[in-house]
């Protein structure tokens, strides 16, 4: 998954196709690099790293266009380098981006070499290039050359593609990856994400798979995969630019872990009406299909699995539904059986994932009685796709590591666990009882944010260890899988999570002064029963840090006990997840990692 961005216009194109590349660095940012169209030359630039290194290549250089195409990358076929850096070009003629992966692409390669071509990278993607110019040969226009090039490919793409002889037109393709048109002032622009271009337009087209077009700075014209000229709808999106940038905060992880309160707030309001949820927020007729609900299957990936595996538990308990829950990584290859009038949901901050993608268009195919996606993104391919869908409203989220994303997951979860539950006829006191309590949410994470200066106190001690482990149990199991994932994926510490009770099977082996253990303490029914595991940990010389209800009292020989704010039950998932946000946060920016953009990953992973 990469970034591309593409500008056809009346004025020079560089400065804003490497803005238009920051803003999505979030997507890959391994290498960059430009093509741009230039006195009848092409001016190609690629370097290896972030895109400042391609911006401070363009300030020595200075290129002057009106016409280009730009590139992050996030390697999938070869290393990052220089050479496999995008754009790819052929003969001189072709330069192309692409972000997507091309399955066929060993045997086209043979093919382009027999035909004389040769490859200067080890990518995927270059071969598209090397294609457009073996149809462009042969006396095809760029249009056609491109249908003829998709013929070919079997996989997933966008492209932008320019030709060295015309220095007016850009054509770009799609099929499953996303790319949108943006309807600027004198020009025309093309992106794989509208935050992008949303400094130079509020007005977008997003292609469908299958579909090719062609830009200029006076006009754009798109085609349908059988080549008809087909006319796509327009939306009108503001994306504020204090959204995106990092205000008085350090990294974008940082302000969206603070932003919190208000985005729960977001996913809430106008969702609920006195002390019920609201009818057919999932869209018109959710309700009527949810009353005939008997399952549910989750697919999600990373973090939003993590929410998928909490809101199991609310479905079993407030509307009374068995979930199956997988990877959806995995869930393809199983042959799931599909019980009568299961309902699939998808959970995705981006709304892009590939793997979740791929998961919603397999069980579209199969007998599910209807598809629901939980999505930050509301332009997003899983939201266009599913039959109902709830937007989490948490607003734009860089950092690589999901904070504000999972709690609004999780408060949208609780809604559908809601509506679920009235659709059926369920619980309808316990109903209001948790809808007083989110009432209340946004408030308590207020509170919890506060215990910064505690964890402050905790976070060198992790620092300087290379493993940990965090415990859970019940609905607190995946918030600790939560709290393992969030801290190695920053700062690099190698950690696990288990439910407290699975200790001594196993773990426990792995006790000594140098393994921090993570605890989650909530007033439960089983909190004695999770304090004499700890014991067990207490015991074998671990170092306990634990986050626990003030009801729960623990004589602790090392580390410590932070309390935590109260909240009913069901929702201290969400308050549970901030201070172990807050701890990985803490302890990356002690061991001085790039915390927004942590090696080897990138946001959005728009690749199977
Ligand atoms: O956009 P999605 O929610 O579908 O992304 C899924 C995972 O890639 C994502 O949650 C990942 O695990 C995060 N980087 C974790 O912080």
């Amino acid at each position: 998954m990469c970034g591309i961005i593409a500008a056809a216009s009346n004025r020079n194109v560089g400065k804003l196709l490497v803005q238009g590349l920051h803003k999505m660095e979030y997507r890959g940012y391994d290498s960059a690099g430009i093509a741009l169209h230039q006195n009848n030359q092409i001016a190609h630039l690629r370097t290896l790293g972030k895109v400042k290194l391609l911006e401070e290549k363009m300030i020595s250089e200075k290129p002057k266009s009106k016409l280009g195409i730009a590139h992050t990358r996030w390697a999938t076929h070869g290393e990052p380098s220089e050479e496999n850096a995008h754009p790819h070009k052929s003969n001189e003629r072709v330069y192309i981006v692409h972000n997507g992966i091309i399955e066929n692409y060993l045997d086209l390669k043979e093919f382009l070499k027999k035909e004389g071509y040769s490859f200067s990278s080890q990518t995927d993607s270059e071969l598209i290039a090397h294609m457009l110019e073996y149809f462009l040969a042969k006396g095809n226009s760029m249009l056609d050359s491109m249908y003829l090039t998709k013929e070919k490919l079997d996989g997933a793409y966008a492209i932008a593609a320019i030709d060295k002889e015309d220095d007016k037109n850009i054509i770009i393709a799609r099929n499953k990856s996303p790319l949108l048109i943006g309807i600027g002032t004198d020009e025309f622009l093309a992106a794989s994400d509208p935050l992008a271009i949303a400094q130079l337009t509020n007005e977008f087209i997003f292609l469908e798979d299958g579909d090719v077009a062609e830009l200029s700075s006076e006009e754009f014209t798109i085609y349908d995969q059988s080549k008809n000229k087909v006319e796509r709808e327009i939306s009108q999106i503001d994306i504020s630019n204090q959204a995106t940038s990092k205000g008085e905060y350090k990294h974008f992880m940082e302000k969206e872990i603070y932003e919190q309160p208000d985005a729960i707030l977001n996913t809430i309001d106008g969702r609920v009406g006195g002390d019920d949820v609201l009818d057919n927020i999932f869209g018109i007729g959710s309700s009527e299909i949810f009353e005939k609900v008997k399952r549910i299957q989750i697919v999600a990936c990373g973090t939003s699995l993590h929410a998928g595996r909490v809101a199991a538990n609310w479905f079993s308990a407030i509307a009374e539904l068995p979930t199956q829950i997988d990877y959806a990584s995995e869930y393809r290859y199983r042959n799931p059986h599909v019980d009568e009038d299961s309902l699939l949901v998808t959970i995705s901050q981006s709304g892009e994932t590939a793997d979740t993608l791929a998961a919603l268009r397999y069980a579209k195919e199969k007998d599910y009685l209807s598809t629901l996606t939980i999505c930050n993104v509301p332009t997003s391919s899983l939201a266009r796709e599913s039959d109902y869908s709830i937007f989490t409203n948490a607003g734009p989220e860089i950092g690589v590591a999901s904070t504000k994303a999972f709690t609004t997951q999780l408060a949208a979860l609780m809604l559908l666990s809601l509506a679920l539950a009235k659709s059926r006829g369920k619980n309808p006191k316990l109903r209001t009882r948790v809808i007083t309590a989110m009432r209340s949410l946004s408030d308590t994470v207020n509170e919890t944010l506060k215990l910064k200066d505690k964890i402050l106190e905790i976070a060198p001690a992790i620092a300087s260890k290379d493993n940990a482990l965090f415990l859970g149990r019940g609905i607190f199991y995946p918030i600790a899988k939560e709290g393992a994932l969030k801290l190695k994926e920053i700062s690099y510490i190698h950690a696990e999570a288990y439910p407290a009770g699975e200790l001594k099977h196993g773990p426990l082996a792995l006790i000594d002064e140098e393994m921090p253990v993570i605890a989650l303490a909530p007033e439960s029914e089983i909190a004695e029963k999770l304090v004499s595991n700890l014991e067990e940990v207490k015991a074998r010389g671990g170092t306990l840090y634990v986050f626990a209800d003030p009801s729960i009292t623990m004589d602790l020989k090392s580390g410590q006990v932070i309390n935590m704010p109260k909240c009913d039950f069901l929702l201290t998932p969400i308050i549970y997840t901030i201070p172990l946000q807050i701890l990985s946060y803490e302890v990356a920016l002690l061991r001085g990692t790039d915390i927004d953009q942590p090696r080897n990953l990138a946001k959005s992973v728009t690749v199977e």
